[in-house]
């Protein structure tokens, strides 16, 4: 077993041992059973996993802050993000078009509140659609009006609100982009107020080797990283090619196979050092929410220590799922800090047992 691991089983065995049966009104604690968000503490909701533990408990709904945690004077490689995969895929959103949807959902929340829960990495599929930019789920390769979400305007302003209300913050828009039109994307963004906030391509590292400090990107409110997956719109509209920048697992079931981490086919191979930036995915090709629980823990902390050893021992510093909220114990605060601590190399001393 890596030790990834093993240090988050003793750390699940931990809080196991705690439970304390009876509690409610705000007093629960972490891990507590639980029967409504009610009877929570603070920054914790009421959530049942049937498949991995019985009743509900409470679990944390925010991840901490890695830059509070540490502190912000690192280069930005050095850091690891909580990513959702289709961030504006989101359970319950009215239709927008005037046509029910009929496609699938892989989140449950506001992209507004998977920010201030602390998610970092945004994963948003770009089309041409209704004469404009659409989030979108594609059907036979074009967005409809039965699997289209919302105009990406509507989100982008969601972000901008975001990183104006918090100064200290980065963002990371991974797009899954298939708009052709030219120049749309770049309207888009600066309709929405992005543009003061962009982290210019010339400044990204290119032949490997750190990014620049996150202080600095603060300092000078450079504090949005926007990547394409369209090479040619790196030159023409200055928005930075994904995989020149960082490399990346297989997506969906592909990318869930255990013990083996396979690069996706536009990326370079996970060890090439020559892209600072690690991005592993951990999500079902066919999301499910009642089983994404167990996904979300055991399975994707397997994945992390796997794809750790295939990067030529680097840690994720993106790390995409669905249904962020759903996991066990709040391991994602766990696993986040472990993962931050880890990639400093800060854990060694725990290493020798
Ligand atoms: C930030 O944290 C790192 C890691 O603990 C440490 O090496 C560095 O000295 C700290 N920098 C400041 C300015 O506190």
């Amino acid at each position: 077993m890596g030790y990834l691991p093993c240090l988050l089983s003793v750390i699940i065995l931990a809080l196991c041992c705690c439970v304390d049966a009876a509690c409610s009104n705000g007093k629960c604690k972490l891990n507590d059973e639980c029967s409504s968000n009610g009877d929570c503490g603070p920054g914790l909701y009421c959530f049942s996993c049937p498949l991995g533990f019985s009743g509900s408990r409470c679990v944390r709904s925010s991840v901490t802050d890695p830059f509070k945690l540490i502190n912000n004077s690192l280069p930005f490689n050095k850091y690891a993000f909580l990513t959702t995969h289709n961030s504006f895929a989101i359970h319950g959103e009215p239709s927008n078009t005037g046509v029910p949807r009929v496609t699938i959902t892989n989140q449950e929340d506001s992209v507004t509140q998977q920010l201030k829960n602390g998610v970092r990495g945004l994963m948003l599929d770009t089309y041409d659609f209704d004469g404009d930019v659409w989030l979108c789920h594609s059907f036979r390769g074009h967005c409809h009006d039965f699997t289209a979400f919302e105009p990406a305007i509507d989100t982008l302003k969601e972000i901008a609100a975001f990183l104006s209300a918090n100064p200290k913050e980065i963002v990371t828009l991974i797009l899954d982009d298939y708009v052709e039109t030219p120049k749309a994307l770049k309207k888009v963004f600066t309709e929405a107020g992005l543009m003061k906030f962009w982290f210019p391509v010339m400044r990204m590292t290119k032949k490997g080797g750190d990014w620049p400090l996150v202080s600095d990107m603060v300092a000078k409110n450079q504090r949005l990283l926007v990547f394409t997956s369209i090479s040619s719109k790196q030159q023409s509209e200055g928005i930075a090619y994904q995989w020149n920048y960082m490399v990346e697992n297989q997506y969906g079931d592909g990318g869930r196979k255990a013990g083996r981490c396979l690069h996706r086919k536009e990326s370079s191979a996970l060890d090439d050092k020559s892209r600072s930036l690690v991005l592993i995915n951990y999500f079902r090709t066919f999301p499910l929410k009642p089983i994404t629980c167990e996904d979300n823990s055991g399975g994707l902390i397997d994945m992390l220590q796997t794809c750790h050893d295939a990067a030529g021992n680097r840690w994720a510093n993106y790390v995409a799922v669905d249904y962020y909220k759903v996991e066990h114990f709040g391991i994602f605060s766990f696993l986040l800090l472990i993962l931050l601590l880890l990639k400093l190399k800060l854990l060694d001393s725990f290493m020798h047992y």
